[in-house]
C-alpha cells in the first residue's frame, strides 16, 4: 500500500477525504496531522479524531501541529463549516488520544525513518505544518515521493478573495515554501473541485448505503453544501479535499498539465493568489502538475463504493 500522511483542518470535506483514505486498501495512513484553518487547531485535531472513530479506526495516530500561520493572522471559515468545523451530524466526543508528539516532529521523524521517495504527503488545509517541517529539516525532501494537495485556483479565481483560494490565502508564505521545495507536486485547485458537486442525486446514493458512516457522511455534506447552494445557486457544494485522495487511488479520474505555479505573498489585493503559467509563457521551472479536469461521476462512484466498506 502507498504510505501517506494526511495534513488537515477538518472541515466536512476534509472529513470525507479522511474516510475515503481509511476505507481504501491501496493506502496506508501513517498518521493524520492537524493544522489551524477552517477552525482553530483545538477543533481541527479533535475533529480528526472524531472522524477516525466514526470510521472505526481509533488506532489511527492523530497529531496537533501549528496553531497559526507562519506570518499572518489566522483566518477561519466558520461561515462555511459551522462553529465546530464539522457541523451537521451529532458525532460523539472522541475517546481516542491525541498523540503527544508535535505534528511537525512526527512528519520529520517519520520521513527520516522511511526509504527515499516512499511517503506521499496529502495537505488538505493551509500548508503551515509542511512548510515548517521542510524548513526545519530540509533533508526530508528526498524522502517524499510526492505532495498531492488541495489548494489554489486559476481560471476559476478565488473563493475567499477574488484572487485567492482559502488554503493558500490562510498561509501564503507556507505555500510559497512548499511550491519552491523542488518536490514532485500535484495541485487540485478550485478549477477541479468546483466540478465535484454534491448534487441531490449523489447525496441520495450515499445516504442509500444506509450505514451509520454513510448517514453521518450525508449529514456532513448536507450541512456543507448549504453554503454554496444558498450563495451561488448550484446543485450541491464542491467536494474539495477528497479529490486529493481519489487521485492517489484512481489518477485517471483527473486531467491536467505540468507547469509553473507561483504564490503572491506581497500584494494585499492578490495575497495568496496562485499564478499558474498554464500556457507556459515564462521560462520558470515546472514545479507542479496542475489539475483542471475531473470525471465527477467516476469520482462520486469511487467515494460511494468506498464509504460502503466502512
Ligand atoms: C479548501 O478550504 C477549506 O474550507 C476546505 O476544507 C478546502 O480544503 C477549499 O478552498
Ligand atoms: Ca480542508
Amino acid at each position: 500500500a502507498r504510505k501517506i500522511i494526511i495534513d488537515t483542518d477538518p472541515g466536512q470535506d476534509d472529513a470525507l477525504a479522511i474516510l475515503l483514505a481509511l476505507a481504501s486498501p491501496e493506502l496506508e495512513v501513517l498518521g493524520i496531522t492537524a493544522v489551524a484553518g477552517n477552525v482553530p487547531l483545538a477543533l481541527t485535531q479533535k475533529n480528526a479524531r472524531k472522524i477516525c472513530e466514526l470510521a472505526g479506526r481509533p488506532e489511527t495516530r492523530v497529531f496537533a501541529g501549528a496553531a497559526r500561520p507562519l506570518l499572518r493572522k489566522l483566518v477561519t471559515a466558520e461561515e462555511v463549516h459551522g462553529r465546530t468545523g464539522l457541523d451537521g451530524p451529532d458525532l460523539p466526543e472522541p475517546r481516542m488520544p491525541l498523540q503527544d508528539t508535535h505534528a511537525v516532529d512526527f512528519i520529520i521523524e517519520t520521513l527520516l525513518n522511511q526509504a527515499e521517495k516512499s511517503v506521499t504527503l496529502c495537505p488538505l488545509g493551509p500548508l503551515t505544518n509542511i512548510a515548517l517541517a521542510l524548513s526545519r529539516a530540509p533533508e526530508i525532501a528526498p524522502r517524499i515521493r510526492e505532495i498531492v494537495l488541495m489548494g489554489g485556483g486559476f481560471f476559476e479565481g478565488g473563493n475567499v478573495t477574488p484572487a485567492a483560494e482559502f488554503n493558500i490565502y490562510v498561509d501564503p508564505h507556507a505555500a510559497d515554501i512548499v511550491l519552491q521545495a523542488g518536490i514532485p507536486l500535484v495541485m487540485m485547485p478550485l478549477d477541479v473541485t468546483h466540478k465535484a458537486l454534491t448534487t441531490r442525486k449523489r447525496l441520495t446514493a450515499i445516504r442509500a448505503l444506509g450505514t451509520p458512516v454513510a448517514l453521518a457522511a450525508a449529514q456532513l455534506l448536507d450541512f456543507f453544501e448549504r453554503f454554496d447552494e444558498e450563495k451561488y445557486g448550484t446543485d450541491g457544494g464542491p467536494l474539495h479535499d477528497p479529490c486529493v485522495i481519489a487521485y492517489l487511488i484512481k489518477p485517471e479520474l483527473f486531467g491536467g498539465k505540468s507547469c509553473n505555479v507561483s504564490v503572491e505573498t506581497g500584494s494585499e489585493l492578490t495575497m495568496g493568489m496562485t499564478v499558474v503559467d498554464w500556457w507556459r509563457v515564462t521560462e520558470r521551472p515546472h514545479n507542479a502538475l496542475v489539475m483542471r479536469d475531473i470525471d465527477a461521476d467516476g469520482f462520486f462512484a469511487l467515494l460511494t463504493e468506498r464509504l460502503s466498506r466502512l
